[in-house]
C-alpha cells in the first residue's frame, strides 16, 4: 500500500487549509485502521496523531514510512517504531491514547514539554515492550495509571516534576525489571504501596536500584515490609513528604543502600540501631523530623560523606563517638540535636571535612581546632552553643561562628567569629583567563572567550557528598564529564560551565549550566533538543561527588539573564517549589519563519476525537459493529433527487475518486455529497466504518457528517454544507477551496482546486 502525504505536511499556509486536511487526515486514518493495514502503516498513522495533537511538524517528518525515512526523533528496527525521543520539543496538548498503536515500542522520551498535560492514558499498559519511560518535567496529571503495571520490561520509569496525583498504583511492583523509579516533585499522596495477599507492592522490586519518591505528598507509615534483603537498592529519597512513624528496622536489610534521604516528613519515634548496619552508606539524612530517643550511632558507617540529623528532638546527650571515627565525612549537618560536651578536636583533622553545623545545641567548654585540621574546611558554625573557650591556629582559612556562645560575651565581641557572616550563596563563576571582551546583548562569554547564546538550564542535584561550594574542582569534574558525554553523542559543543551554586531551603545543590555551541552561536532546535535528552539520561557517567539531578529549562525567550535563576534560587520556600520552579532560562531567539522550526509550525488545532471522552475510539473502531449515531441512511433515488440528477451544475468538485455535488435537502439543508466512482469503491465494511467514525465526530472546526447512501453501485457521503455563513470564516468554505481527496481505490491524497463561487 503507498500512501503520500506530501500534500497534507506541505500544507499550513493558512489555519482554514490546515483544518480542511484534517478532515482528510481523518478520513486517511479511519481506512488506515479499518483495512487493518501492515504493521508500518500503524506506526505511520500513531505518528500522525502525535504530530497532530501536539502542534509539531518536524521538517523531516516526510513520506508516509518513518522507518525509511530518518524522522527526526524516531528510531526503527525491522520496520517498526520502537523509540521516540522528543525531550524539549515544545510539545503541547495530551498524550494520546493511539500511542498504543506503536506495539513495538521500547523508548518513550518526552521529558521538558512543559506542554504537555492532561492525564496519563491507560492504554500506555498496552505498550508492552518499554524499556525507557521517560515522562520527567512535563504537565501530566491525574493519577498513574494502574495499567503502567504491565510493562514487564519497564527498566527506567521518570515522571519526575509534573502534576500527577492520587496514590502511587500498587501494580508497579508487577514491574520486575525495573531498575529505576522516579516520581519525584508531583502530588502523589496516600501510602507507599507494599505487597499483601495477590496486590503488588514496591517491595517486590528486586531490581530496583532507585526510589525516588521526593517532593510528593505521600502520607502513613515506611512500611516495614518495604525493605527485604532480597533489594539491592542504591538511592531511597522520601524527602519532603507527610510520612509519620518511626523508621523500619528492617532498613538494615538492605545493605547496598548508598544514600537514604527520610528528611523533612513527621517521623517519629528512635531511629532503630539496625540503621548502622549499613556500612556503605555515603548520605544519610533524617533532619527536620520528629525523632526522638537516643542519637543515633552511625560507628561502623566508614564511608559515610554527608550527614544531616538537623531539628529533631532527640534525647539530649553527649557528642557520639562517631564525631571521631568517621574519616569520610565532608559535612556534619547537627543542628538542634541535643548535643552537649566538647566537640573532639579529632573531627577537624578528618581530611575531607568541609562544612560543620552544629548550630543550637549545648555544646561547651573549649572549642579546640587545632593545628591540624582539614585544608578543606569551609564552615564551622556553633551559634548559640555554650562555648567558653578557644584554641585555633592562626592564619585559618575558614569561616567560624560562635554567636551567641558566652565566648563571646564581653572581650571577645569585636572577633570576626562573634559576628555572624554566613554568605553561602557568593559564589560564582571560576575565574576565568579571558582577555574583556563585550558580547552583544544575550551573548555570553564562555570559558573558551568565545561570545555565544549558551544552552542553559538549571541542575538539581538530590544530593551531593560535599558542601564546600567554593571548591570550584568539584564544578570542573562536572564540566568534563559533561563535555565527555556530549562529544560521545556527537553533540557539537565547545565548552560547558556549571557555576552559582547556592543550597536550595532542602539543601539540593542548585547549578546553572550553560552549554556552548561549537561552529554556531547557538544551537538550533535540534541540537537544544539532543542536549536536553542527554541530559535527562540520569544514568550519565558524571563524577562520584554529585548524586541524581533534575534538569530544569523551558524554551524562553532570548535574553534570559542569570538574575532569574538567583531569584528562582531564593525565592523557592519548599522542595516542592524549587522543582517546580522554572528557573531555567533557554536563550535561544528562535526565527521562525526562517528556517522552518520543529514546533508550532501547525497552528494548534486538536484532533476532536481525541478528548478524554472520546480517547476510546481507536479500540472501539477496530473490530467494531458500525453504530451510527446521527447519521441518515439516503437512498440513491432520494439523493438524485437533492442533486438534480446529480446535474452539471451541482458539482462543485472532483477527484480521482469521484465528484462532489451540491446537494438541498427538503428542509433546506444544504449539503455536500461525496460520490465514489466504481473503480474507487472500498468494500462495504470499510466504508461503514469510516461512516461510524464521521458520524460521531462533532466540531465546530469540522464539517459532520449528516448521512451517506450504500447501495449496489454507489456509495456516497453527504457532508454539512454552510452557503450562508462566513466564507471566510466558515470551514465549510475551506473545506471545499482546499479540497484535497482520498482516493479510495490506492488512500493517495489529491488536491482539488476548485472553488465555489
Ligand atoms: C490494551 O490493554 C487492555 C488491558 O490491559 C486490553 O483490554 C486491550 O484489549 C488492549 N488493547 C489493545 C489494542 O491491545
Ligand atoms: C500531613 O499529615 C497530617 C496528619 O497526618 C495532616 O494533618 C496534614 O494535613 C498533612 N499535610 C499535608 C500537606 O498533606
Ligand atoms: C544486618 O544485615 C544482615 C544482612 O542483611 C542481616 O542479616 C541482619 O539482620 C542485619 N542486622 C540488623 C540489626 O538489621
Ligand atoms: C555503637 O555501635 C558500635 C558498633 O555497632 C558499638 O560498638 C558501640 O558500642 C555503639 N555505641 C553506643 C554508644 O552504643
Ligand atoms: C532547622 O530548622 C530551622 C528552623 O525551622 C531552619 O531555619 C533550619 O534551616 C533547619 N536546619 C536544617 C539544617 O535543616
Ligand atoms: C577541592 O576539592 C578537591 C576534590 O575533593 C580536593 O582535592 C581539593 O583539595 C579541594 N580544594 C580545596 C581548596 O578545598
Ligand atoms: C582559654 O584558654 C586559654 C589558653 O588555653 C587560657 O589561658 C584562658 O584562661 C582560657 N580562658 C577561659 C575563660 O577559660
Ligand atoms: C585560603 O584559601 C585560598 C583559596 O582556597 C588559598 O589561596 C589560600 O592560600 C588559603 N590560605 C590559607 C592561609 O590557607
Ligand atoms: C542543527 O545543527 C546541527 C549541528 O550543528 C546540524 O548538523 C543540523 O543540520 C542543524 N539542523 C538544522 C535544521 O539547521
Ligand atoms: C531521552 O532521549 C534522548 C534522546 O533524545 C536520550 O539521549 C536520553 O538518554 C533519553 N533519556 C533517557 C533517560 O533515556
Ligand atoms: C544513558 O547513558 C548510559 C551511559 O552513558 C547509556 O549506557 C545509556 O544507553 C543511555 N540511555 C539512553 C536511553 O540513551
Amino acid at each position: 500500500m503507498h500512501i503520500w502525504i506530501g500534500g497534507i505536511l506541505s500544507d499550513t499556509d493558512t489555519t482554514g487549509r490546515t483544518r480542511a486536511t484534517h478532515v482528510f487526515l481523518l478520513l486517511m486514518l479511519t481506512q488506515l485502521f479499518v483495512m487493518a493495514a501492515e504493521a508500518n502503516t500503524q506506526d505511520f498513522s500513531a505518528l500522525m496523531i502525535l504530530m497532530q495533537e501536539w502542534g509539531i511538524r518536524p521538517p523531516s517528518w516526510v513520506g508516509s514510512d518513518p522507518c525509511a525515512e530518518g524522522w527526526e526523533g524516531i528510531d526503527c528496527s525491522n520496520s517498526r517504531v520502537t523509540s521516540i525521543m522528543l525531550a524539549s520539543r515544545g510539545l503541547t496538548g495530551q498524550l494520546p491514547s493511539a500511542i498504543q498503536l506503536l506495539s513495538e515500542l521500547e523508548i518513550l522520551n518526552l521529558s521538558f514539554n512543559k506542554g504537555l498535560t492532561g492525564p496519563l492514558p491507560t492504554s500506555l499498559g498496552n505498550l508492552t515492550k518499554l524499556v525507557y519511560l521517560v515522562l520527567a518535567g512535563c504537565s501530566f496529571s491525574g493519577a498513574i495509571p494502574g495499567t503502567i503495571g504491565s510493562l514487564e520490561q519497564l527498566f527506567y520509569l521518570d515522571l519526575n516534576n509534573n502534576r500527577l496525583s492520587d496514590q502511587i498504583p500498587p501494580s508497579i511492583g508487577s514491574l520486575s525489571n525495573l531498575n529505576y523509579l522516579d516520581l519525584t516533585g508531583n502530588k502523589l499522596n496516600g501510602y507507599i504501596p507494599v505487597s499483601s495477599g495477590t496486590t503488588p507492592g514496591l517491595d517486590m522490586l528486586h531490581n530496583a536500584e532507585h526510589f525516588h519518591l521526593g517532593g510528593n505528598l505521600l502520607s502513613g507509615k515506611v512500611p516495614p515490609e518495604l525493605f527485604t534483603s532480597k533489594m539491592v537498592l542504591k538511592h531511597l529519597i522520601l524527602d519532603n513528604n507527610n510520612l509519620t512513624g518511626r523508621i523500619p528496622s528492617t532498613i538494615g536489610n538492605v545493605q547496598t543502600l548508598l544514600t537514604v534521604r527520610l528528611d523533612r516528613n513527621s517521623l517519629s519515634g528512635h531511629v532503630p540501631s539496625s540503621l548502622n548496619n549499613l556500612s556503605n552508606m555515603a548520605e544519610l539524612h533524617l533532619s527536620n523530623n520528629k525523632l526522638t530517643g537516643p542519637m543515633p550511632n552511625l560507628t561502623g558507617m566508614d564511608l559515610l560523606y554527608y550527614v544531616d540529623m538537623s531539628n529533631n528532638t532527640f534525647d539530649v546527650s553527649d557528642v557520639p563517638d562517631w564525631f571521631s571515627t568517621l574519616q569520610s565525612l565532608t559535612t556534619l549537618m547537627m543542628e538542634n540535636t541535643g548535643l552537649q560536651g566538647r566537640v573532639p578536636q579529632a573531627l577537624f583533622s578528618f581530611s575531607n571535612l568541609q562544612t560543620v553545623v552544629l548550630r543550637n545545641n549545648h555544646l561547651n567548654g573549649l572549642l579546640d581546632i587545632g593545628t591540624i585540621y582539614s585544608d578543606q574546611l569551609q564552615l564551622i558554625d556553633l551559634e548559640n552553643n555554650l562555648i567558653l573557650n578557644l584554641t585555633q591556629s592562626g592564619g585559618s582559612n575558614y569561616t567560624l561562628i560562635l554567636l551567641g556562645n558566652p565566648i563571646c560575651d564581653k572581650t571577645n565581641m569585636e572577633k570576626k567569629y562573634c559576628i555572624v557572616s554566613r554568605s553561602d550563596s557568593s559564589y560564582s563563576m571560576p575565574p576565568s583567563n579571558c582577555a574583556p571582551v563585550a558580547c552583544s546583548s544575550g551573548e555570553v562569554l564562555s570559558p573558551n572567550c568565545k561570545c555565544a547564546h549558551p544552552f542553559k538550564a538549571t541542575l538539581v542535584v538530590l544530593f551531593v557528598s560535599f558542601s564546600n561550594l567554593g571548591n570550584f574542582s568539584y564544578y570542573t569534574a562536572l564540566q568534563a564529564s559533561l563535555m565527555q558525554s556530549f562529544h560521545s553523542y556527537n553533540l557539537p559543543v565547545d565548552s560547558v560551565s556549571v557555576s552559582y551554586p547556592t543550597w536550595s531551603s532542602s539543601y539540593y545543590l542548585q547549578l546553572m549550566l550553560e552549554v556552548f555551541p561549537s561552529g554556531e552561536d547557538r544551537f538550533n532546535e535540534t541540537g537544544a533538543s539532543a542536549l536536553a535528552s542527554v541530559l535527562s539520561n540520569q544514568t550519565l557517567p558524571r563524577p562520584d561527588y554529585f548524586g541524581p539531578y533534575i534538569v530544569e529549562f523551558y524554551y524562553g525567550k532570548s535574553g534570559g539573564s542569570n538574575k532569574a535563576l538567583v531569584i528562582g534560587a531564593a525565592v523557592g520556600g519548599s522542595a516542592l517549589l524549587i522543582l517546580v520552579a522554572l528557573v531555567g532560562v533557554y536563550a535561544f531567539q528562535h526565527k521562525r519563519k526562517a528556517h522552518e522550526p520543529w514546533s508550532r509550525s501547525i497552528p494548534l488545532v486538536r484532533w476532536p476525537f481525541i478528548t478524554q471522552k472520546k480517547q476510546t475510539w481507536i479500540s472501539n473502531i477496530s473490530g467494531s459493529v458500525p453504530q451510527l449515531k446521527g447519521a441518515r441512511l439516503f437512498s440513491f433515488e432520494e439523493l438524485m433527487k437533492y442533486t438534480n440528477c446529480f446535474s452539471e451544475a451541482n458539482d462543485i468538485g472532483s477527484g480521482g475518486y469521484g465528484k462532489v455535488y451540491l446537494g438541498i435537502l427538503p428542509a433546506g439543508q444544504m449539503v455536500a455529497i461525496k460520490r465514489a466512482k466504481r473503480e474507487s469503491m472500498q468494500g462495504g465494511i470499510e466504508f461503514k466504518a469510516e461512516v461510524e467514525l464521521l458520524s460521531r465526530v462533532h466540531h465546530k472546526n469540522l464539517v459532520s457528517l449528516v448521512g451517506f447512501c450504500l447501495e449496489q453501485d454507489e456509495q456516497m457521503l453527504v457532508y454539512e454544507y454552510a452557503p450562508n455563513g462566513n466564507l471566510r470564516d466558515s470551514l465549510s468554505d475551506n473545506f471545499f477551496v482546499n479540497f484535497q481527496l482520498i482516493k479510495w481505490e490506492n488512500l493517495k491524497w489529491e488536491t482539488y482546486p476548485h472553488q465555489i463561487p
